[in-house]
């Protein structure tokens, strides 16, 4: 797996994140001309986060390790015009040494969300302001998998020290800006309520930029580039404004009893005063002006289109700028009810110089208006229909600020009666009953009335549709000399290759190995395909995924660049650069001969206290899938892929592995799914991560309508799916309980992949997994298998590692060497064992005892380093605090005598020891 630029970040990529990330940066308030600094300025800032600047969320979506990361200090400094005032950066680089940064030890999902702040009395910021005219809090938060975000100070809220500060350092400032460098939207009613609220004249979500955060916040800071960054979710005033807070956080099961009355969909229908920062709102350091020029509605019913053209001008005076202009619209609320505003559209100007105008066109197709009738009260059961009216667009900056589109024809796109625009069947209906929102009585305020209706209910046989859809079994041939070469060479069909496998082999092909598997580049998260020797032989290759989203994680310790997380890609609203940007991961991806990446994460904002928001993007599934399109045709152009994840419905993560996310058929489709959709149709994804969490009452894993006939069926979905790691399955028809053991259910729904089992466990099934079983009792049958086979060697052959050459096994056998070797044992709290003498060259297997007290699906990984040199990584997840043995083969050695170490990557696991052998 040697490649010499392993491990080394990409030249010039760090350029690109930080254009990205100054690009995703949202001004919320800007007065007094607080921002840009300017050469007359001197600048105090407090908060230790200046230092320990965030660059990313914690967890799998985070864990990338870099050559370097960038703060705000060490970004404004760069710009040597800017005086800052180093008296006070002298003060907290001292503090922040006494008081180090806390990560929780280092272990999984360890991290505290804030870290504890310097006290700041009213003297010491009065002394700052003696020297210094403007003043700037950083505040940061961080966040990821595991926990949430939750409604309590320090994570959701300010915490009294953070508060105190602002109060403390706006009363002696009159110029305070608060700059936020968090994951995720916070609680920002402080803003009213705070003493000395007027001298707060700025506000930045600066989010985290990856590794260029610093360098990007003083590009913004100081008008390098001006902000045009807009919200991607809505900033209400409370935690408790949001219709998902009372059906959030339980661990058994949550009521989507919103319905598709997500975000601003509820807050515009609602409750709009409610909302303290409307969704799509940012600021920018010039003004524009939009007009719509011209506005025609063509063609009719669902092939009408609606065109707008908007042009937007810079009018202010002095900076350059880019302004995104949204289209929304309206549809009437016919018998489905509907919410008052739905993004439609959106483009991102070009940099506009003052006086400079832009014409935009925007082309709206009636059947993107359409809504999805899942209880059959239109006339069209589970169809997308047009229902009756006039659908209106409203055209402007943010939903709130968007005024209605005036057209030649009326006030929009009129449907004289309701049609369908596509007939589909009803999948993924719950089965339990609740009910859920609907829009009622219109006040003289032009507020709804919230009411209430049934939610349609299952009503399909699972067991009758998974038996008239039965892929047919080919004859298994045994092995006839077809290799995979063969196929890649178009000498023969895949179908003749795949009916080669044994009934043995179909079960190990389903299995992913990892992580950290040697087979692949060091510290991944896993390989698949070619990982069992009897699957090798045929000459597939171990393909190879690594977290993602934001950057490639090695938890070997190879190097690579860090994105910046997706809310702040989505607040770009700038898919084209997103597109440019995961380019160059793809080509990263290629350097360290990975052939994809898990990621984007793409799931609904559907909640700000989801604590893996900060990897998804959006609470609007069209922004969502724009972008997540945009990531994966980025990284595809290379020849590697994108894992769209977690689908779907991974809302929460509390109780991740176990919460059932109980959902309308509707919120689903036009919701949840959406993204995905646009994923697939638009972004040509094809690698997939189902989610950990059942959805009505299937695990996604194994949830047969999901992966099958919505993913492949009606979305033409032709590549992989896997689960998330160490996921459970249960019974596709009956539902039940979960089990990772329950591998058949997965293959029945058509998610071709576990991950994972152990490295060298997919040849010996050491999960125990109940394949094999299934087919002996007639509960799978072998076409399902190779159905699965066929889509995981599909993917392989259109992959990277496919064009690479595979060792023969007479070059494996040569170059694992064939001596005797006396086993040794290295004993790491026996410093005196810790040494190894190797004579031959060739490929040894280490056996490591280790355990973790950690949480079932917390990671841990440490190195085995040899002379200094990483050799092996060891990674588990919890073990329940149980001794567990391990096995590591394939590990290369050459001649010499070694001084044995280990190094901790992700802290966590103790070992007792490791035994070399051959
Ligand atoms: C996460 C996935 C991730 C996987 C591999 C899981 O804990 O949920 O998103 O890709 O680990 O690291």
């Amino acid at each position: 797996m040697e490649c010499t630029k392993m491990g080394v970040p990409l030249e010039g990529f760090g350029d690109k994140v930080r254009e990205t990330a100054a690009e995703g940066m949202v001004l919320l308030k800007n007065e007094k001309q607080m921002f840009p600094l300017t050469k007359e300025d001197h600048v105090a800032i407090f908060g230790r986060c200046q230092i320990n600047y965030y660059k990313s969320g914690t967890g799998s979506g985070g864990a990338v390790h870099t050559a370097y990361t960038t703060n705000l200090v060490e970004g404004l400094r760069r710009y040597k015009e800017i005086s800052l005032n180093e008296e006070l950066v002298q003060i907290y680089e001292n503090w922040v040494k006494e008081n180090p940064f806390d990560d929780g030890g280092g272990v999984w999902a360890g991290e505290p969300w804030y870290q504890k702040e310097m006290p700041v009395s009213e003297e010491m910021a009065r002394k700052a302001g003696e020297t210094s005219n403007k003043a700037i809090v950083v505040i940061g938060r961080t966040a990821g998998e595991d926990q949430d975000n939750a409604p309590v100070e320090g994570s959701y809220l300010l915490t009294k020290e953070e508060r105190q500060l602002i109060e403390t350092v706006a009363g002696c400032f009159e110029k305070t800006a608060v700059v936020l460098n968090v994951s995720n939207i916070i609680d920002m009613s402080w803003l009213e309520t705070i003493q000395n609220k007027a001298h707060v004249c700025s506000v930045l979500y600066t989010w985290q930029g990856g590794i260029e955060a610093g360098n990007a916040s003083a590009d913004v800071l100081t008008g390098a580039v001006t902000p045009s960054g807009k919200l991607p979710d809505t900033i209400a005033y409370d935690i408790a404004d949001y219709p998902s807070t009372e059906n959030f956080g339980d661990e058994e099961r949550n009521y989507y009893a919103e319905d598709i009355y997500v975000g601003y969909r509820y807050f515009e229908t609602f409750a709009p005063e409610k909302v303290q920062f409307p969704f799509g709102f940012g600021l920018s350091y010039t003004e524009f002006q939009t007009q719509v020029t011209r506005a025609k509605v063509q063609g009719e019913g669902k092939e009408a289109v609606a065109v707008i053209e908007a042009c937007v001008t810079n009018t202010g005076a002095v900076y350059s700028g880019k302004e995104v202009v949204q289209v929304y619209y309206e549809a009437p609320q016919g018998k489905l009810g509907q919410p008052v505003r739905q993004l439609a559209a959106f483009q991102k100007t070009g940099l506009l110089a003052p006086g400079e105008s832009q014409k935009l066109t925007f082309t709206i197709k009636a059947c993107q208006l359409a809504s999805y009738d899942d209880s059959g009260v239109t006339g069209y059961k589970n169809a997308y229909v047009l229902e009756e009216g006039t659908y209106g667009f409203y055209v402007g900056t943010d939903v709130r600020n968007a005024g209605q589109v005036l057209f030649a024809e009326g006030k929009g796109l009129k449907i004289p009666s309701c049609v369908v625009v596509q007939s589909l069947q009803e999948v993924l209906a719950p089965a339990e009953a609740f009910q859920r929102l609907r829009p009622g009585r219109l006040s003289e305020q032009g507020i709804y009335e919230k009411t209430e209706e049934d939610v349609p209910l299952q009503s399909v046989s699972l067991k009758a549709r998974i038996a008239e859809n039965l892929p047919e079994e080919m004859e298994i041939t045994g092995d006839r000399g077809i290799t995979f070469s063969m196929v890649q060479e178009e000498k023969t069909s895949l179908e003749a290759f795949v009916a080669q496998f044994t009934k043995e082999q179909l079960a190990r092909i389903v299995r992913g190995e990892g992580m950290c598997n040697p087979m692949v580049t060091p510290g991944t998260a896993s390989a698949f395909g070619g990982t069992a020797p009897s699957l090798y032989r045929y000459g597939i290759p171990a393909a190879c995924t690594a977290d993602g989203p934001s950057g490639i994680r090695m938890d070997s310790g190879l190097q690579a660049t860090q994105m910046p997380i997706g809310t702040m890609l989505a607040a770009s609203w700038n898919p084209e650069m997103m597109e440019e940007l995961y380019e160059w991961e793809g080509k990263e991806l290629l350097r360290n001969q990975i052939d994809t990446l898990l990621g984007p994460g793409m799931n609904i904002h559907r909640s700000p206290l989801n604590g893996r928001n900060f990897e998804y993007f959006s609470e609007d599934p069209y922004l969502t899938g724009t972008c997540a399109a945009a990531a994966v045709r980025g990284i595809g152009k290379t020849g590697a892929a994108a894992t769209i994840k977690h689908f779907a419905c991974n809302n929460q993560e509390k109780g991740r592995t176990t919460a059932d996310s109980v959902v309308s058929q509707r919120a689903l489709r036009e919701i949840y799914l959406k993204g995905f959709e646009m994923a697939v149709k638009e972004g040509k994804a094809r690698s997939l991560m189902t989610s950990y969490n059942p959805l009505n009452g299937h695990w996604t894993a194994s949830n047969y309508d999901l992966c099958t006939t919505v993913l492949r069926g009606e979305w033409g979905y032709e590549g992989i799916v896997m689960t998330d790691w160490w996921a459970k399955m249960n019974d596709p028809v009956e539902g039940g309980k979960g089990d990772m053991k329950n591998t058949a259910a997965m293959v029945r729904a058509q998610n071709d992949l576990y991950m994972v089992v152990g490295n060298g466990g997919s040849q010996e099934n050491i999960y125990e997994d109940n394949t094999l079983e299934a087919l002996e009792s007639g509960n799978l049958s072998v076409g399902e298998l190779q159905r699965c086979a066929m889509n995981i060697c599909r993917f392989i052959l259109e992959s990277p590692v496919a064009k690479r050459p595979l060792k023969t096994p007479e070059e494996l056998e040569k170059e694992a060497g064939s001596f005797a070797f006396v086993p040794v044992k290295l004993i790491p709290e026996k410093e005196e064992t810790m040494r190894l003498s190797i004579e031959h060259t060739g490929r040894y297997k280490f056996f490591v005892k280790l355990r973790s007290g950690l949480s079932q699906q917390a990671q841990s990984s440490c190195n085995l380093l040899l002379n200094g040199k990483p050799v092996a990584t060891v990674q588990t997840n919890g073990t329940g605090n149980e001794w567990n043995l391990i096995k590591l083969e394939n590990i290369y050695l050459e001649p010499g005598d070694y001084q044995a170490a280990l190094q901790d990557v992700k802290a966590g696991m103790e070992i007792a020891w490791v035994e070399v052998c051959r």
